[in-house]
């Protein structure tokens, strides 16, 4: 069956933008287009070009190198607005300007001061306008969803009719609820004489947390173009959320049943991280389809049947959103089951009695601490089980370092038994000191990660050094704490030697 498509209007870099501390620049701005175009949205609205010279340019630049979209301005109903938002996106293959006027009593009263008759004649005259700039242009009645039934359906109308191609209905505080918000639209198709001249939008802000809510309930009363930004930003509580829209209409396809969105949603993640990281507005944990918990499971219940089948907790695939995997958290909800399984892809398989000590094991960590990271499983196997032993010990350094000296190390170990000395030198003091310790011992390895971190704090503080070695026998880490952050990187190194040399 051929699905009717659901146009996806992005308004990430215009309403989005609009939200307090997320200002982009032209750079920013073009390179969150280009991925928008990448994910597929049909229109991107990339500004506001009356409203600032910057903003101005931005739109100019979208226009001119994001291919595929139409490329939006919006403008008041003013001819000097309408005249900025064509000069912007004109250099697009399909511009489009998009004119806004508030229609509601309270809007008309205390902002504009013009009465119904006055707005109705500048609203049709604005779209006149644009009409004869732009064959495609969307016209707003700002506040619809608080505006006066009839004058809603008298405004919609006489703009279609001055040559709207399209006509969004805005919540624009947030205000309707779902079952109002099907009512708008549906009294809209039923009172709107010429309604199939245009395709009718809606455009909902999460003022009461309905944003999502509303616009779907839209899509199911008619509405045809969906207006939203990635991660939900925008004006106040943002703006609906395009990739909870998306994958709604998607993932309900019983009951979105022959709509669709052509939306490459596996660019959805990566689209929603670019935008968290340039306009700076961290994406909650717990947000739906692109929060970090998303397709986390933490619950002993939910791991295990998660295990056995994915669809017992998991309504969609992480990869059809472009997360690559359904992320177990290890914590002290977490039940053997979860435990054995990473344990098993860490590469461990333990016998049922040693799994039952590092259970316990892990069960104690867990309590005082919230999550549990493959180190520390690796960390509860090592000290438990495997005994790993200690055939390599440090028993002094000394290294020279400074801005106008080769860094140089001497380290003495015992290896298996005996004393041995070795100098070296390196890129720094760190490096001359592993260079050293390889002389001694050739396990063959190279060092793939290096991490220090404070584990107390003030100026005593404890240095944990963590260090990944990869060799034939695999990858091992090692762990070193000192208040002295060479030694405790010489302890670490030494500590994953030893694993090393017992894999071997
Ligand atoms: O929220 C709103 O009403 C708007 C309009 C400009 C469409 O953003
Ligand atoms: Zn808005």
């Amino acid at each position: 069956m051929n699905k009717e498509k659901i146009i996806i209007f992005d308004t990430t870099l215009r309403d989005g933008e609009q939200c307090p501390g997320a200002s982009l620049n032209i750079d920013e701005k073009t390179e969150i287009a280009k991925q928008l175009a990448v994910l597929g949205v049909d229109v991107i609205e990339a500004g506001f070009p009356i409203s600032s010279p910057g903003d101005f340019e931005s739109v100019k630049r979208v226009a001119k190198e994001v291919k595929g979209p139409s490329i939006c301005g919006l403008a008041r109903a003013i001819e000097k607005d309408i005249d900025a938002a064509y000069d912007a996106v004109k250099y697009s293959k399909s511009p489009r300007i998009h004119v806004f006027l508030a229609t509601s009593k309270i809007h008309m009263k205390y902002k504009l001061k013009k009465a119904e008759d006055e707005i109705l004649r500048l609203a049709v005259r604005a779209v006149k306008y644009a009409g004869m700039k732009c064959s495609d242009v969307e016209f707003s009645p700002e506040d619809a969803s608080r505006t006066e039934r009839d004058f809603l359906y008298r405004v919609v109308d006489a703009v279609i009719r001055a040559g709207a191609k399209t006509v969004n209905i805005p919540d624009t505080v947030g205000y309707s609820t779902p079952f109002e918000f099907s009512q708008i639209i549906k009294g809209i198709y039923e009172n709107v004489p010429c309604v199939d001249k245009a395709v009718i939008s809606v455009h909902c802000h999460n003022d009461l947390g309905l944003g999502v809510a509303n616009s779907l309930a839209a899509v199911l009363n008619g509405a045809r173009q969906v207006e939203c930004t990635i991660n939900g930003i925008g004006e106040r509580a943002g703006n609906a959320s395009l990739e909870e829209i998306v994958m709604a209409i998607r993932t309900r396809s019983d009951i979105f049943k022959d709509l669709k969105a052509d939306i490459n949603t596996k660019e959805i993640f990566k689209t929603s991280r670019l935008v968290s990281k340039l306009t700076g507005m961290i994406v909650q944990s717990n947000k739906a389809i692109v929060g970090a918990n998303a397709f986390a499971h933490e619950a002993g219940i939910h791991q295990d049947g998660v295990l056995k089948e994915r669809i017992t907790y998991e309504i969609m695939r992480p990869e059809d959103v472009g997360v690559t995997e359904t992320k177990m958290v290890l914590g002290k909800h977490s039940g053997r089951h979860a435990f054995k399984e990473r344990l098993k892809r860490l590469g461990f398989t333990l016998k049922e009695n040693q799994l039952e000590e590092a259970f316990n094991r892990f069960k104690i960590l867990a309590d005082k601490k919230k999550e549990i990271f493959d180190e520390d499983l690796e960390a509860i196997i090592d000290e438990g089980i495997s005994k790993i032993p200690e055939d390599l010990k440090l028993k002094h350094f000394h290294i020279e370092s400074g801005d106008r000296t080769k860094p140089s190390a001497v380290v003495t170990v015992n290896y298996k038994g005996k004393l041995y000395d070795s100098t070296s030198c390196g890129d720094g003091p760190v490096d001359a000191c592993f260079k050293a310790i390889d002389k001694i011992v050739r396990v063959g390895g190279k060092l793939l990660d290096y991490q220090v971190k404070s584990v107390t704090s003030g100026k005593d503080a404890l240095g944990e050094v963590s260090v990944k070695i990869g060799s034939k026998s695999g990858v091992v880490s090692g762990r070193g704490a000192s208040t002295d952050i060479i030694e405790a990187s010489i302890k670490a190194y030494i500590n994953a030697v030893n694993k090393l040399l017992y894999k071997k």
